[in-house]
């Protein structure tokens, strides 16, 4: 699949379960930041071709309250590539109410992840190349 394809798809989909409740029953905002730094790192790790650390949460908006039984889509895309850092930006949809499905942005993060080496230490981003993915089944 191409990198365009694949940005198009959500790279993590997840359910709102009463175990991520704040003490008022309302969905905790900081597991969903938690969801959102898991999501920025992935096309980070595939952009750096190995571990990233996440250096900054530039930006981070709830647009709109999270419920109990919402399925979060999170999309992830690379918007800027630096010597040792990558910009990732990501979205969250809610998925909730099947009846009469409805799918409401909830979330905008802005992240930025510091590619390093097995030491914890800065390393600089490989070059673009080719990055489909080779897929065996
Ligand atoms: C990430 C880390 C290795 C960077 O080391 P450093 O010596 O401070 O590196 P620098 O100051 O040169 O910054 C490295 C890159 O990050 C960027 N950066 C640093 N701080 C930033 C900030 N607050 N916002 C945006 N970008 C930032 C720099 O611009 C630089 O990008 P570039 O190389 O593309 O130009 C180090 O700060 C670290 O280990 N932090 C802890 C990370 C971590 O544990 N995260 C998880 C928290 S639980």
């Amino acid at each position: 699949m191409s990198a365009q394809a694949r940005a198009q798809l959500p790279v993590l989909r997840v359910p709102a379960t009463p175990a991520h409740t704040n003490a008022g029953g309302d969905i905790f905002g900081g597991w969903i930041m938690s969801q959102v730094d898991i999501a920025g790192s992935i096309p980070a790790v595939r952009r750096a071709r190995g571990r990233v650390v996440t250096v900054a949460v530039e930006s981070l908006v709830f647009r709109r309250p999270v419920y109990v039984g919402d399925l979060l889509s999170l999309y992830a895309e690379v918007v800027k590539v630096g010597t040792t850092s990558i910009t990732v930006d990501v979205t969250v949809d809610a998925e909730r109410n099947p009846a009469a499905p409805q799918v409401v942005r909830v979330c905008e993060a802005r992240l930025v992840y510091v590619a390093v080496d097995g030491e914890g230490r800065k390393r600089p981003v490989p070059g673009a190349g080719d990055t489909n993915l080779q897929t065996e089944r």
